[in-house]
């Protein structure tokens, strides 16, 4: 009796152990942030108002400090300036006063050209003057890069040679993305990358990871087993993933030139939420896996033959139109932009995953800058009923779909048919509803906030492996050189405000299907 309670305890701890992620109790040690391009649109948009607002809500250690590197003719204080507009200005925090005065001092900029040795030897005697150690004596150095994919190498290679990567500093780097511009160039970054740290020191950053409905993803699907029984080819007609803007490209005119759509949204935050719905439960909630799941959908990805890419994908690119009610110009008039630009700003793709549990189910992606609405939305439609049991009037039935939908709120709901009174054999398709808003009466975590709490504590769950980001680069790199090699189709091909080119729908049509997001 007694020898069968423990082994119960064993088993028992076993499972509860599947789970690493520190608990509420975990105390962020004293570090000092170098941000590289501290001064851009990411740093003023999202990193630093993360960054505020996880200290407003007391979640930062007493001593830590924040070092801004780059090339704008700034000193502390004129650095401080331009945090504070941007803090003021954001919509993710409520500025306290108090609370500012106390985060402004432990804000510093470093001045200086990223290409240059000399701005590295100035970064080591500043953070000899900025840094706090922990309380056992390391000096804790996280760098973030938020700089252009063409700059990183430069700056990791400056970084190691000036000894700031390993050695007496304690350091991590987070990459923001795009992590290159294609295979090679990954690789090489990769390679780069890992000459200079180690893999545990890397947090590639796709900040999707963060949002609070796609962690959902993973917890909804192995924590709900009426829906994981039927989560395979043999129940699944196919998945939809929309990830549609309805603003355009801001003031991100010149990276945005270089990437286009493929590589800004596809070849990471679309290609992740293809790996949360498509992986298989992993062993355990350890990071690695988590990522090694992940990796396997990416390397099952059918490879897409240079014939294929016009059958199977469509791009486009939006002219002038009216987005909210208000007229909007064409991709091709946004200031900076070339009048003759072919840089697509929308992409509709068919993706197969060739493993076992999808062969065969269609994942219709689909993304756009200047689309009707915002909306992030995972379609799951599921097969239809063998027979149709009902008549004539049921020829058309409405399939059962699973939606979760991401932004702009968060919610998921089912499809399903039922019995109109009083008709007969009239079916209606009805939607049964959860809200994270109304059920937790409380907004989502910032995904930023999330990925920053985590670098912090060592938690490389939502971070991206090296072995991804090339599987991932290798599924899309024969789309964006085809599309790159032959010459645009009809460019604009779309008025801003629409769900993108009409080629888009009829990706779906020709296969006797159509998107359920609209
Ligand atoms: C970024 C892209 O990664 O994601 C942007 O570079 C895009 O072009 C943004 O607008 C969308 O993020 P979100 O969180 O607003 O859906």
């Amino acid at each position: 009796m007694v020898q069968k309670k423990r082994l119960e305890d064993v088993a028992v701890t076993k499972y509860l152990q599947t789970c690493d992620i520190p608990g509420e109790s975990f105390q962020v040690e004293p570090f000092t942030l170098v941000i590289f391009g501290g001064t851009g649109d990411l740093s003023r948009k999202k990193l630093l108002p993360a960054l505020f607002h996880i200290y407003l809500g007391n979640e930062l250690p007493d001593h830590f400090s924040i070092l801004s590197v780059g090339g704008s003719n700034l000193e502390d204080d004129s650095y401080r300036i331009l945090v504070e507009r941007a803090l003021r200005g954001s919509d993710e925090v409520c500025f306290s006063e108090e609370k500012w005065a106390e985060f402004r001092s432990r804000l510093f900029y470093l001045s200086g050209n990223l290409e240059e040795e000399e701005t590295y030897r100035r970064l080591c005697s500043r953070l000899d003057q900025v840094l706090v150690p922990t309380r056992e004596g390391h000096r804790d150095v996280i760098y973030y890069l938020a700089i252009p994919p063409q700059t990183m190498p430069i700056v990791v290679n400056l970084l190691n040679r000036h000894g700031l990567c390993r050695g007496p500093l304690d350091t991590k780097i987070i990459v923001e993305k795009p992590f290159g511009r294609d295979l090679a160039s990954a690789v090489r970054l990769n390679r780069l990358l890992t000459s200079a740290f180690d893999e545990r020191q890397v947090y590639r950053i796709d900040h999707y990871l963060g949002k609070e409905t796609v962690q959902n993803i993973i917890f909804f699907r192995f924590s709900n087993s009426i829906f994981e029984q039927l989560w395979n080819h043999r129940y699944i007609d196919n998945v939809q993933i929309t990830v549609a803007e309805d603003m355009g490209i801001d003031n991100r005119v010149r990276f945005y030139e270089q990437a286009g759509v493929i590589r800004d949204i596809v070849q990471n935050h679309i290609l992740q939420l293809i790996g949360l719905i498509a992986m298989e439960p992993p062993v355990g909630f350890e990071a690695d896996f988590i990522r090694d799941e992940k990796t396997k959908v990416f390397r099952s990805l059918h490879p897409m033959k240079e014939e294929q890419v016009d059958r199977f994908t469509v791009i486009g690119q939006y002219g002038p139109g009216k987005v909210q009610e208000k007229e909007v110009p064409g991709y091709r008039q946004e200031k900076g932009v070339s009048p003759g630009s072919t840089t697509p700003t929308f992409f509709a793709g068919a993706f197969y995953i060739a493993n076992w549990r999808w062969a065969g189910v269609p994942f219709y992606v689909r993304t756009g800058k200047r689309l009707a609405r915002r909306i992030t939305e995972i379609a799951i439609q599921f097969d239809q009923p063998p027979l149709r049991l009902f008549g004539r009037t049921c020829d058309v039935l409405e399939p059962n779909v699973l939606l979760l939908t991401i932004q702009p709120e968060e919610k998921i709901s089912l499809r399903f048919g039922v019995k109109v009174p009083g008709m007969p054999n009239q079916i209606y398709p009805i939607d049964m509803k959860f809200s994270y808003r109304e059920t937790f009466q409380s907004p989502p975590h910032p995904a930023y906030e999330r990925l920053i709490q985590d670098c912090l504590k060592g938690d490389l769950t939502l971070f991206v492996r090296q072995d991804q980001i090339e599987a991932m680069w290798e599924a899309v790199d024969p789309i964006i050189s085809c599309w790159e090699n032959q010459p645009p189709p009809n460019f604009p091909n779309y008025a801003a405000g629409s769900w993108g080119p009409l080629e888009a729908k009829k990706l779906l049509e020709q296969e006797g299907r159509r998107w359920i997001t609209g």
